[in-house]
């Protein structure tokens, strides 16, 4: 067995440097002792989109994309979506541990306590345009929530930093169903708390003049089942938007706020809601050689397959694929589905989805079953978050008391023009481009 380290030979100056290897990475700042002249700052990586880049330590979430595994804290995924609640988990994913009964029946409670909204943000949410889509409602609100917690933005003190995560948990399904009641032009429904989350979350959405919602069982699983499969990714796009933005040590509203924001991009949490709309568009099985098509020719991608991680199957997406049927037993079948699997059938043939490894995500079966219990695809997103609130708040929390952790500030590699002088305004010469010819990103 040879040493724990690497040795690196600077071509420029023939010099020779050795850097530790530690858990399978070399730290990045080791490169800065690596110089080419007195006035060379140190080597740096460039890693655009942090393909390769380890930002922290986490104890959150393991994932073997090659071997197609997910765990929280160690549990393997099927194992908590078969036998687990999505508010167990979200104890587990935040505390570290399973609860027992007497810790699990105080969290039932302390996070029922804080579902209800200030008077204020109700008539903020009516503020919004008759027509705003839900994911736009549900950034902004939250993000409005420190306003009315302004403590939260002590993120050192641990027993704040408990009461927002019950806080953003217990809330964030009642800023959802308001965000859905809203753009309907309904009244808004009051958390029941004698229902399960998922439940409450299901009266509070489609409660309408009945003294008591009670919710179809199968249909409060196959959510709750959802959003055990959505609590946590490690290092994904919206959990790397919290953890920079916390960083700065902004409070934790601020930080979902900006989390849920990078979540609703279409090729992240907005993926289901792009996945639907293919779909439809699509229409019928014979349609599909002409999408393979376009898609092979770098004109579109398949919505809902592929993974900067799993280059194998994303195990999400079969736990979902079961539990579709279910749902379908209830709300009658999802002609999507038909469309899905053909097209996944295909696609798993196809000589130019096997070489790049692209297999169906968590996205491409989510949204047929949401769209068959009755939600608009704009709110996809809004579930996908509110999932994931949980795991951004445990990663939130570990990024806080990280010693390891700065506020985090990338370098980059400078390509714009060497210095030169400013020029008057009446001097300089454009050759009569409007504004909008002038070349440029902007
Ligand atoms: N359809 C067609 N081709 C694809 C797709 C796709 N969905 N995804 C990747 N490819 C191709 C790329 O064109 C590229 O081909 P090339 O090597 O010939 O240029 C190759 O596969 C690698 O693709 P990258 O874009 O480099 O892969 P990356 O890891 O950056 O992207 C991503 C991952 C964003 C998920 C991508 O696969 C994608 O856009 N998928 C569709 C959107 C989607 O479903 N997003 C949901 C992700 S899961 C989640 O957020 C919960």
């Amino acid at each position: 067995m040879g040493k724990d380290s690497l040795t690196i030979t600077d071509n420029r100056t023939g010099r020779q440097y050795e850097v530790a290897i530690t858990d399978g990475a070399i730290k990045a700042v080791d490169l800065l002792q690596i110089r080419s002249g007195e006035d060379d700052t140190g080597l740096a990586s460039y890693d655009p989109a942090l393909q390769n880049t380890a930002s922290c330590r986490s104890k959150v979430t393991f994932i073997d994309g090659d071997k197609g595994i997910l765990e929280y804290r160690g549990y393997p995924i099927e194992e908590l979506a078969e036998r687990s609640s999505y508010l167990e988990v979200a104890y587990l994913i935040v505390k570290g541990e399973l609860p027992t009964t007497t810790h699990f029946s105080m969290w039932q409670h302390n996070i029922k306590m804080h579902t209800m909204l200030h008077e204020n943000v109700k008539r903020f949410i009516d503020g919004f345009r008759y027509d705003a889509h839900p994911m736009g409602i549900l950034i902004g609100t939250v993000g409005a929530l420190s306003t009315f917690y302004p403590e939260a933005k002590h993120v050192e003190d641990l027993e704040s930093r408990r009461t927002q995560t019950r806080r953003l948990i217990a809330k964030m399904p009642t800023i959802a169903a308001y965000a859905y009641r809203h753009s309907l032009g309904l009244h808004y429904v009051r958390p029941d708390n004698e229902l399960s989350y998922t439940g409450n979350f299901l009266s509070m959405l489609f409660r309408m003049t009945e003294a008591k919602y009670r919710p179809d069982p199968v249909l409060e699983h196959a959510l709750d089942v959802l959003f055990i499969l959505h609590a946590d990714h490690e290092q994904n796009c919206s959990s790397t938007a919290a953890r920079v933005v916390g960083s700065s040590q902004a409070d934790p509203y601020s930080v979902v706020a900006a989390a849920a924001a990078a979540l609703g991009g279409p090729l992240h949490g907005g993926a289901n809601e792009a996945v639907i709309r293919m779909l439809r568009e699509i229409g019928s099985v014979s349609k599909i050689p002409e999408l393979i098509k376009q898609v092979k020719a770098g004109e579109r991608r398949l919505m809902g397959f592929g993974h900067r991680v799993y280059k194998n199957y994303d195990p999400r997406a079969r736990i979902i694929k079961r539990i579709a049927e279910q749902v379908f037993e209830v709300t009658g079948r999802n002609p999507l589905i038909d469309v899905a699997v053909e097209l996944e059938r295909i696609a798993l043939e196809d000589e130019y989805f096997i070489k790049r490894k692209l297999y169906p995500n968590v996205d491409f079966y989510s949204g047929i079953i949401y769209e068959a219990m009755g939600f608009p695809v704009e709110m996809f997103p809004v579930l996908f978050a509110i999932a994931r609130t949980s795991g951004w708040m445990a990663q939130w929390a570990e990024l806080v008391t990280d010693p390891e952790q700065k506020i985090m500030r990338p370098k980059q590699i400078y390509t714009g023009h060497p210095r030169r002088n400013y020029i008057p305004l009446d001097e300089r010469r454009d050759g009569g481009a409007l504004e909008t010819e002038v070349r440029g990103p902007l």
